[in-house]
């Protein structure tokens, strides 16, 4: 049936990420010449758009956000593959509507579709239980799969309940939960960095590493989306998924071979490993910071104690990992916008060369740089040259994608994950299981910052390093936090 037509139908299509993302996404792809020549793109939303506003609007969205590869040739090649079609899929009748376009464009032998969930996730479960209930998840003439964008669920009963209505209406095997970190060149790149180098392995446990760091720290503020941001904070935007996601990649065991289930497999046991805290355990791990001027923006209320920075430690109880703190931290309108791995080795057991006076050795690290000098840095002591006695110094050996591909551009997550989706290859993309773990996880930090007893958020410059509860969070345990990355 692989023949059938393939659609990929985009609820919310008048949305921010279908012009800012999808549609400059599919556009790239189908430039590299990677798109199944096959593929239709239905664009829904309720705006009373005819196809060719939708097209002329993500024409608009391609040369705004996917400005170096803007071709007109190419565009009018692409832009014939758009359709839009005007209703609310959130009402059972007016879904109707998509459902007679797609069987007419699909013709009697039916075809298989892509649905996106792009919409606010208040209409999640009501679009859902429409495809469900008319008959449009079914299978007819080819597959159904159905992608869904983050938030998934705001804590664990909101998680759970969401899944549960899915599995009304569709099989595990038809959900492709998005984190688009996932989708990022780099951080599939510390799949590679494991498991296809010896190197690294024998060291990559509780023996050698004294601790590891993950952060993923951004300029921008929270521009336009301050009602969704005040009720999400960056616990909910960046630690549930982006950062968590990060730190199983890092921590997990080798599968046996690269496929969703085995992968994913291997994922949720490092999730099941975290101790999940108690409400008292989380405010002592749990630093949070507010930028200054962050209860001015749009939509955020003037008394909100919303964190727009974090920083919070985690462990994971199993052989490889017990008693190796993972710090995570993450936050908006900070110095710079950089995502770390920052893995630090523990001490040779004993120097044979005298410091001098004052000094103590910088033991080994080894940093990963998802973003946005893409590479990898090796910190090591070497001797400094041509001196009396032996003097050290730590330096780097370093690989950057741009030095090493320098015509090849890192790709948008986005593109990466659609081919996956329409290809059937769920690896990247959150099980179930994985979801609610996190949220279990979170869910007393969640807890910690939001109500009496847990940290203040503690007011920080915006444009500065963040919060200095922060830093006291890795001083108490004499740490510090560290990047070796460019930025
Ligand atoms: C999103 C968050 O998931 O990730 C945003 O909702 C955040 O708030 C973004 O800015 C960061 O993604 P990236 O790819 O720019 O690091």
């Amino acid at each position: 049936m692989e023949t059938s037509p393939l659609t990929l139908i985009i609820f919310g299509a008048s949305g921010d990420l279908t012009a800012r993302k999808l549609i400059p996404s599919l556009y790239r792809m189908a430039q590299k010449n990677r798109l199944p020549a096959d593929l239709t793109v239905v664009g829904v939303a309720r705006s009373p758009w005819s196809h060719d506003q939708f097209r002329d609007r993500m024409a608009a969205g391609v040369r705004e956000f996917a400005e170096p590869d803007w071709n007109p040739d190419a565009w009018r090649t692409f832009a014939p593959r758009l359709f839009y079609v005007p209703t609310d899929a959130g009402d059972p009748e007016k879904l109707a509507v998509l459902g007679r376009w797609l069987t007419q464009h699909e013709g009697t032998a039916g075809g298989r579709r892509l649905y996106y969930l792009s919409v606010s996730p208040t209409l999640y479960e009501g679009i859902i239980t429409n495809l469900g209930t008319s008959g449009m998840a079914e299978a007819n003439g080819g597959w159904r799969r159905l992608i869904i964008e983050k938030p998934f669920g705001r804590d664990l009963a909101s998680a759970r309940e969401l899944n549960r209505v899915l599995r009304q209406h569709f099989q595990e095997s038809q959900l492709y939960r998005i984190d688009h970190y996932l989708g990022k060149d780099t951080v599939q790149n510390i799949l590679a960095l494991r498991f296809a180098n010896i190197l690294f392995e024998p060291l990559w446990n509780r023996s050698y590493i004294d601790h590891v760091q993950i952060t993923v720290s951004e300029a921008v503020t929270v521009l336009g989306r301050g009602s969704y941001y005040d009720r999400a904070g960056v616990l909910r935007d960046m630690f549930q998924n982006h950062l968590l996601q990060i730190l199983a990649l890092v921590a997990m065991e080798a599968p046996a071979r690269y496929a969703a289930d085995t992968l994913r497999n291997e994922k949720i046991k490092v999730l099941d490993a975290i101790p999940v805290p108690r409400f008292e355990d989380a405010c002592q791990q749990l630093a949070c910071g507010q930028y200054a001027g962050y209860r001015q923006e749009e939509g955020v209320s003037p008394r909100s104690r919303t964190p727009t920075c974090a920083a919070l430690r985690l462990e994971i109880d199993n052989w490889r990992w017990r008693g190796v703190p993972f710090y995570l931290r993450s936050g908006k309108g900070l110095a710079r916008r950089t995502s770390e791995v920052l893995v630090q080795f523990r001490c040779p057991p004993h120097l044979m060369f005298p410091l001098p006076p004052g000094k103590t050795l910088e033991c080994n690290r080894l940093a990963l740089c998802l973003q946005p000098d893409e590479g990898i840095h090796m910190n090591f002591q070497a001797k400094v040259p041509d001196q009396e006695g032996m003097e050290l110094h730590a330096t780097d050996l370093e690989f950057h994608y741009r030095d090493s591909y320098p015509d090849v551009p890192i790709p948008e997550a986005y593109e990466r994950l659609l081919l996956d989706a329409i290809q059937g290859d769920a690896a990247l993309f959150m099980r179930s299981d994985e979801i609610e773990r996190a949220w279990e996880i979170m869910d007393p930090f969640l807890q910690a910052s939001e109500n009496p007893g847990g940290p203040e958020p503690e007011t920080y410059v915006l444009g500065s390093e963040g919060p200095k509860n922060a830093e006291a969070l890795l001083a108490r345990e004499g740490r510090r936090w560290d990047t070796l990355c460019k930025h």
